[in-house]
């Protein structure tokens, strides 16, 4: 399995270009299943996720080409209403072919997703809802089979807002003809880039003044073309590896907007930012990093997603800083290897604490999740000497070509598999 090898000590400068979002792009390509006309999306990561969907959908009986980051996806025959435990364990997102699934078959029979690194992940939010519209959902042997003589709209009020649940309802309402109505929904950006795919597929969505979802059901929704919007998350890393290595970084075709609490909390740890509508510059900064204590909450909060790269740059900081980790609860694996590079954390339930250190020293470390592995390529672009990072197989679930973006922002790192390169 790949690794990456990272001589740290130096400062990241240049420009950065920013890909489409993957959480934004896994759930549109799911959205194609809605109908049978042909769709075109542009700017689709190339990342392990995006080709694990890609497959999904081909083996639910679509035509898929992708090259250059557009992808095209057209019927291909019937489509099938269930999927292999094989794909849906490789990526939980699978569970969101549910709601296409369920509106167009009015059955769907698909493994229950298992948790994950980072926690249970649970999908009774996605069930629940189902249920109010009518479906009746069997749990037997690790699988859910979903189904219901007839789908009717209804208002729903999720417990939590749950960003996947948010996308699965609102797919599935897509297909009900009467007004659904969803409520307490996840605002991220990537649902509002959902809606937008699926109104210009002839849905018909929309948000009211008290930010409830209004989705009025259509019988059928044609092929549509769409941009995927920028990574947000990729946005937050690029822009907190820079400020770790006291870099000077522009990172260019992204929505600062999407990321206004972590360029206020930056502002606040010291670093001075130039903000433009589509990039944000990072000036170089060699004064002290200020604690900041950060919550991780459904956006606009703290993203979860940006929690442990947050974690490394406090590692350096000038005193103690927390961090809350109010979404998963288990997403400080990386806290355990941030130490053995000379960290000084310490965690008690869903909160860190983080002594800052004058510096972090090279290791051998071990990823555990994506957003923990890139923690740890951040700790290894700081660090003084080599550090190895091994299972590179996480980070590359989710950032496009990473080695080659830090590579052309002076990083010296390099991917090696010990299996197959020799030294
Ligand atoms: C999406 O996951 C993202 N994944 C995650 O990004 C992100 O961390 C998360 O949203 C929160 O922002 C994709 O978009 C593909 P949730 P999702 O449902 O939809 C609990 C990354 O690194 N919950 O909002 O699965 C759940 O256990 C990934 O790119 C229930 O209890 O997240 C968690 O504690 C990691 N029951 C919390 O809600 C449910 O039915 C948030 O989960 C659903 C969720």
């Amino acid at each position: 399995m790949d690794r990456f090898l990272i001589k740290g000590g130096k400062k990241l400068k240049g420009t950065v270009h920013i890909s489409g979002s993957k959480n934004a792009a896994l759930p549109i390509l799911v959205a194609t299943l809605l109908t049978d006309e042909p769709c075109v999306l542009h700017r689709v990561p190339n990342l392990r996720d995006v080709r694990t969907t890609l497959k999904m959908l081909e083996y639910l009986g679509k035509k898929v080409e992708y090259r250059d980051n557009t992808v095209t996806i057209t019927a291909n025959g019937s489509l099938k209403n269930t999927l292999p435990y094989e794909l849906v364990k490789q990526m939980r997102a699978s569970f969101w072919v549910a709601g296409p699934l369920l509106t167009r078959f009015k059955e769907a029979d698909i493994p229950l997703p298992g948790g994950c690194a980072i926690g249970v992940r649970p999908v009774d939010i996605h069930l629940k809802g189902f249920e109010k519209l009518g479906a009746t959902c069997e749990v037997k042997s690790g699988n859910v089979r979903i189904h219901a003589e007839q789908l009717n709209p209804a208002n729903i009020v999720l417990r939590f807002p749950s960003v996947g649940a948010t996308q699965n309802l609102l797919m599935c309402a897509c297909l009900i003809e009467g007004n659904t109505i969803l409520d307490n929904i996840a605002k991220e950006p990537e649902v509002d880039d959902v809606i937008d795919f699926l109104n210009k597929m002839g849905a018909d969505v929309q948000k009211d003044e008290k930010g409830r979802l209004i989705i009025h059901g259509k019988n059928t929704l044609h092929g549509a073309e769409h941009t995927v919007v920028a990574d947000r998350i990729e946005t937050g890393s690029f822009l907190l590896a820079a400020a770790a290595t006291r870099g000077d970084v522009c990172v260019k075709d992204c929505v600062p907007e999407h990321n206004s609490i972590l360029l206020d909390d930056l502002r606040e740890a010291g670093f001075a930012l130039t903000v433009t509508d589509s990039s944000v510059h990072v000036h170089p900064y060699n004064g002290e990093i200020k604690p900041v204590r950060i919550r991780t909450a459904p956006y606009p909060g703290f993203a979860t997603d940006l929690q442990a790269p947050w974690m490394t740059l406090m590692t350096l900081c000038n005193g103690t800083a927390e961090v809350d980790e109010d979404i998963f609860e288990n997403r400080f694996m990386h806290a355990p290897e941030l130490v053995r590079m000379g960290a000084d954390i310490s965690t008690e339930k869903s909160v860190a604490r983080i002594t800052g250190v004058p510096s972090l020293s090279a290791a051998h470390v071990q990823a555990s999740d994506l957003r923990g592995g890139f923690a740890l390529v951040m700790a290894g672009l700081c660090a003084s000497g080599e550090t190895e990072v091994e299972r590179v197989y996480h980070i590359d679930r989710g950032y496009e070509q990473l080695e080659q973006k830090l590579t052309a922002l002076g990083a010296d790192i390099r991917r090696y598999n010990p299996d197959k390169d020799a030294f």
